[in-house]
């Protein structure tokens, strides 16, 4: 039996630890590609020994050669310059969207049947880019932020409350930026709506927080952005592909009309299985959260438009 195989596209610091989280849980081989081929094969193999330390078996593999990622199940695309303090995730539109564009058209050669996990920023203007020089039906182009928002809303939630993580559910909706939807509404702790337990100018705090989340980071790193949190997050959707989890995430999804939006990657909750994206969750939003999704899918739509000026 074949075990599973996945590409990470960019051996950098979300590229190299996605591949450091899939082995040591195990899931599949990692094949890490970067145009510094010999920086990729160097990190590979610093993984791959601690294999005897750590007790995993999976084959790891880093260079800059396409061929190597033939018949990949699913396909991290992580290439592409990182936030710099001061810039914006819009600032970095024109370079990676020439990036993700290469490097789609070189993975399609050689999987043409994968999944796409777009981590790259600006990321909701990525994942477009992947989506249409792929040509890939919408459930297998999927874009990484979600989880990764949703993980920090989470995280300042269980702070604030004074409670485990483990017992604080909550997910976002929207574009990977500053207008991000953090749904309070639905967020509880263990089950119970988390407005029992904090008071609204703390709620409105920890949505402001999650909001800046990755300008935090890059502040406080200032020669890069956030890796762990984000590499961690598409791991997760990789692993409940692979695995058939059926796990709903939040995810950047192409939509079709739902929520009334149409055209454009925004982040929703969605069924992620074997075959990708296998459903999108409509709920039923009240009138300030649809203000809130429409705003924020506005922010995206103005950088699709840009970005198709650009392609
Ligand atoms: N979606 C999210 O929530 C999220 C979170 C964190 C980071 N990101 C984004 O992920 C990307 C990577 O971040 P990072 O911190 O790993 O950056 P990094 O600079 O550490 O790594 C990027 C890597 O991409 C490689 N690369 C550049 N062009 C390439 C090409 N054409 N082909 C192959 N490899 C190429 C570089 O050599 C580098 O090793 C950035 O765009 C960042 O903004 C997104």
């Amino acid at each position: 039996m074949r075990r599973a195989k996945v590409t990470v596209v960019g051996a950098g610091n979300v590229g190299a630890t996605a591949a450091h989280w899939i082995a040591s849980k195990e899931l599949a081989d990692v094949v890490l590609v970067d145009l510094n081929a010999d920086m990729a094969a160097g990190k590979a193999l610093d993984l791959a020994e601690a294999a005897p330390v750590e007790n995993f078996d999976v084959r790891l593999t880093g260079t800059g050669d396409y061929a190597a990622t033939e018949n990949s199940d699913a396909v991290i695309i992580t290439a592409g310059l990182a936030r710099k303090p001061g810039m914006s995730r819009d600032d970095l539109l024109r370079t990676n969207a020439k990036i993700v564009r290469e490097v789609t058209e070189k993975i399609c050669k050689y999987s043409p049947n994968t999944t796409l996990i777009v981590v790259s920023n600006p990321l909701d203007a990525m994942a477009y880019v992947a989506k249409k020089v792929s040509g890939f039906p919408r459930s297998r182009v999927i874009g990484m932020a979600g989880v990764l928002d949703s993980a920090r809303f989470r995280a300042f939630v269980a702070e604030g409350a004074q409670v485990s993580v483990e017992d604080v559910y909550g997910f976002v909706y929207g574009g990977h930026g500053d207008t991000m939807v953090p749904m309070t509404r639905y967020c509880s702790i263990a089950g119970v709506p988390l407005e029992k337990f904090l008071a609204k100018d703390k709620i409105d705090q920890i949505v402001e927080r999650t909001r800046k989340g990755g300008a935090e980071i890059v502040n406080l790193l200032k020669t890069g952005s956030a890796f762990y949190a984000p590499s961690s997050s598409a791991v997760a959707m990789v692993e409940a592909i692979l695995k058939d989890k059926k796990r709903i995430l939040p995810c950047a999804v192409w939509l079709e009309g739902e929520y009334n939006l149409s055209n454009l990657f925004v982040g929703v909750l969605a069924k992620l299985g074997k075959g990708g994206v296998e459903d999108v969750i409509k709920l039923d939003l009240n009138d300030a959260e649809k203000t809130e999704l429409k705003k924020s899918a506005d922010a995206v739509q103005e950088l699709i438009t840009a970005v198709e000026g650009m392609m």
